[in-house]
């Protein structure tokens, strides 16, 4: 992806809108040297980038993904920079590729330390083009949801038997703020995962095993550059989210948030009404008048 230009006061916009989390060096080998770490979703933008710096701090990084090209490539990468990395291209829509993944992994490397589960897809569109798309709201489950779901039941066996194990999850910010038009595959999905994970880190931490979501802001990848209204807002660099995926996995805090986002999901659940309100003109405002003849309400455009 081509280097984003930065305007004036751009650094201080994105702190603030992202937060800013400090991790030193040391702290992260500290932390990672000699554990092996499996990133899903390492084949490109956050993934990547973690699963780079956390070989570079020494950890052994497994990176899953379906691209197994690019995955090797990563994986060259660091093999090559003196890290230690292996690929293991799936699917982690397929029930039964992961559990494939994780007997070849177990078989492999006899454990996992860490899981980072980063893979995911989103998609933005509103509800009037939606009618014949149930498949948005299946997919965007089926990789945000099921998929990191099915991977962690197959883990925490090992990880609970070991006495030992961390979780950490990518969320997004939206799941804590009120709920956007157009979003509603995307957020639902990773809003279903980010509470189930909740639910059952309660009942595994007296084993050991840890759980840390991140609800991560907004990261210009290829994953939000098709999407034209978030081009020109403060985001990170897939290298500054790799810091605060770094820091969850180094530090193991319950979870990882921009300072805004608490007072604006508070101020959210307080003044419910308004708040639709203002997003549902919001909506309004930006949606595209439909062309002269198009007059079919909920056609695919
Ligand atoms: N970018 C943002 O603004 C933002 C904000 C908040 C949260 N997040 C979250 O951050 C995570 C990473 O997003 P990103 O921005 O780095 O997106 P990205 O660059 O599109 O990367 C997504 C990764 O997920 C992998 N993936 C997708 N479907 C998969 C599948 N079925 N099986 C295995 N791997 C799959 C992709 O690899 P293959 O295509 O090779 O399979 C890729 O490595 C996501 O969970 C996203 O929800 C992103």
């Amino acid at each position: 992806m081509e280097p984003r230009k930065r305007r004036p006061g751009w650094p201080l916009l994105v702190a603030l809108a992202n937060g800013r989390v400090r991790l030193s060096p040391d702290r992260l080998a500290h932390a990672v040297r000699g554990q092996v770490v499996l990133v899903t979703g390492a084949s490109f933008g956050i993934g990547e980038a973690t699963a780079r710096r956390l070989a570079g701090a020494g950890a052994t990084v497994l990176l899953v993904a379906r691209t197994a090209d690019q995955l090797q490539l990563v994986a060259d990468g660091i093999n090559q920079a003196g890290g230690s990395a292996y690929s293991y291209p799936a699917d982690l829509t397929d029930p039964h590729a992961i559990e494939e993944l994780v007997r070849r992994v177990l078989h492999d490397h006899g454990h996992v330390d860490v899981l980072v589960s980063n893979a995911g897809k989103s998609i933005r569109r509103s509800i009037a083009d939606s009618y014949q798309r149930f498949h948005d709201i299946e997919r965007t489950n089926a990789i945000n949801y099921l998929g990191p779901a099915k991977l962690v039941l197959e883990l925490l066996p090992s990880m609970r038997e070991r006495g030992s194990g961390h979780i950490v999850n990518i969320s997004t910010a939206g799941v804590r703020t009120p709920p956007m038009a157009r979003w509603s595959a995307y957020l639902a999905s990773k809003g279903a995962f980010d509470i189930w994970l909740r639910s059952v880190a309660q009942e595994i931490r007296d084993d050991g095993v840890t759980v840390s979501t991140v609800y991560m802001g907004l990261v210009h990848t290829r994953m939000s550059e098709p999407t034209t209204e978030l081009k020109n807002l403060p985001g990170l660099t897939p290298e500054q989210a790799a810091n605060q995926v770094c820091a969850a996995v180094a530090k193991r805090p319950h979870h990882l948030v921009a300072a805004w986002v608490r007072p604006a999901g508070a101020i959210g659940d307080l003044f419910r009404t308004p708040t639709d309100r203002l997003f549902r003109q919001y909506y309004r405002r930006t949606e595209p008048k439909p062309k002269p003849g198009d007059n079919t309400p909920g056609s695919p455009r």
